[in-house]
């Protein structure tokens, strides 16, 4: 499949997810094959602002390919003005994605993500903005629309294809919804049904049956993995083969060091400690006795101790 001229090699991307899809897990992703990747979401004004902390999420790897920056914001200037920024890094930039899905409060106090779908003109004008400056495809990331009785995603689908959107990724949930509750399948299917580029199906996928289930039922050409990869980074070897892949314990303490020393590489080993804490919990979710490992890794001070800490789990008998 391509969006714009960019060829995409697989039908499931990783969906990003601000404080989880760093380069560290990103890179992990993609030894197990996801389609592309895309950073944590960027501040346009941060950009503009050149916030320090706000271009260190741009940074990505060879392996992370394509490699979409996700930007929010929420006035077509700031838009313009924060892609002609990314001009130096456009070489390894293969799409802007813009985020109109984000439920967050203090994004939505500032009339940001989510909250752009309740003005579907301005929708249209951002993405018609980023692409008169944009010299790389233009994605956007939508919800089902802001509360049951708002459903506008197929309004909003519409108007970003009009004006100009290359591609469009549907979480089936609204934003009242936030995480809670079921993604709304129908609501991907009707924006596919009146769309005619490619539609990314994403929410709740966590094997290869729902992946199947939601392409299926919707048509959509591909799929976005959020949730279902913490801890699972296999869940896209297992969509891509289409049956389930189960890592032995020794693969998952494998992968989950690689993922420590990634994390203490990139963001040095106090705040890689700390941040690996999130992964940790997920990678060893149902591994028997794991409670004991989990205090004890909480509490180590070094990455040294804690891989020492990963090899001991080796040892617990199922
Ligand atoms: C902790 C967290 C952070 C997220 N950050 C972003 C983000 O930065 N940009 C975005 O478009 N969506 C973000 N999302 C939404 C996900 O991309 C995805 O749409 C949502 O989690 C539903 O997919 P899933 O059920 O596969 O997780 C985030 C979700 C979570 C749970």
């Amino acid at each position: 499949m391509k969006i714009g001229n960019i060829k995409i090699k697989g039908i499931a991307s990783l969906a990003p997810m601000a404080g989880i899809t760093d380069r560290a897990f990103r890179e992990i992703c993609a030894m197990f094959g996801a389609a592309y990747f895309t950073s944590e979401m960027v501040s346009a004004k941060g950009l503009i602002y050149k916030s320090n902390k706000t271009y260190s999420l741009i940074n990505h790897s060879k392996q992370e390919k394509p490699f979409a920056v996700q930007l929010f914001g929420n006035c077509p200037e700031d838009f313009y003005k924060s892609i002609k920024l990314l001009e130096n890094y456009m070489d390894k930039i293969d799409l802007i994605d813009i985020n109109m899905g984000c439920p967050a409060k203090k994004i939505i106090k500032e009339h940001s993500g989510s909250a752009l779908m309740k003005e579907p003109k301005l929708c249209g004008e951002i993405i018609k903005t980023a692409k008169s400056i944009s010299p790389v495809p233009v994605t956007v990331k939508i919800r089902s629309g802001w509360d049951k009785n708002h459903k506008n995603a197929v309004e909003v689908a519409q108007i970003c294809e009009l004006s100009g959107a290359d591609a469009i990724t549907v979480h089936g949930r609204t934003k009242e919804q936030g995480y809670a509750g079921k993604s709304d399948l129908e609501i991907i299917k009707k924006v596919k049904e009146n769309v005619k580029i490619p539609v990314i199906g994403n929410g709740d996928i966590t094997n290869f049956e729902t992946a199947n289930k939601l392409m299926i039922y919707t048509n959509c050409d591909m799929i976005a993995v959020g949730r279902g990869a913490m801890g699972n980074p296999w869940i896209f070897k297992e969509i891509n083969e289409g049956h389930k892949v189960m890592p032995t314990l020794n693969e998952k303490i494998r992968v989950m060091k690689m993922h420590i020393h990634k994390l203490c590489i990139y963001k040095g080993e106090e705040i890689g400690i700390k941040e690996s804490r999130k992964h940790i919990a997920q990678y060893i979710k149902n591994i028997h006795r794991a409670s004991e490992f989990r205090k004890k890794a909480f509490l180590a001070k070094s990455k040294e101790r804690l891989m020492e800490l990963c090899d001991e789990l080796k040892n617990i008998k199922n």
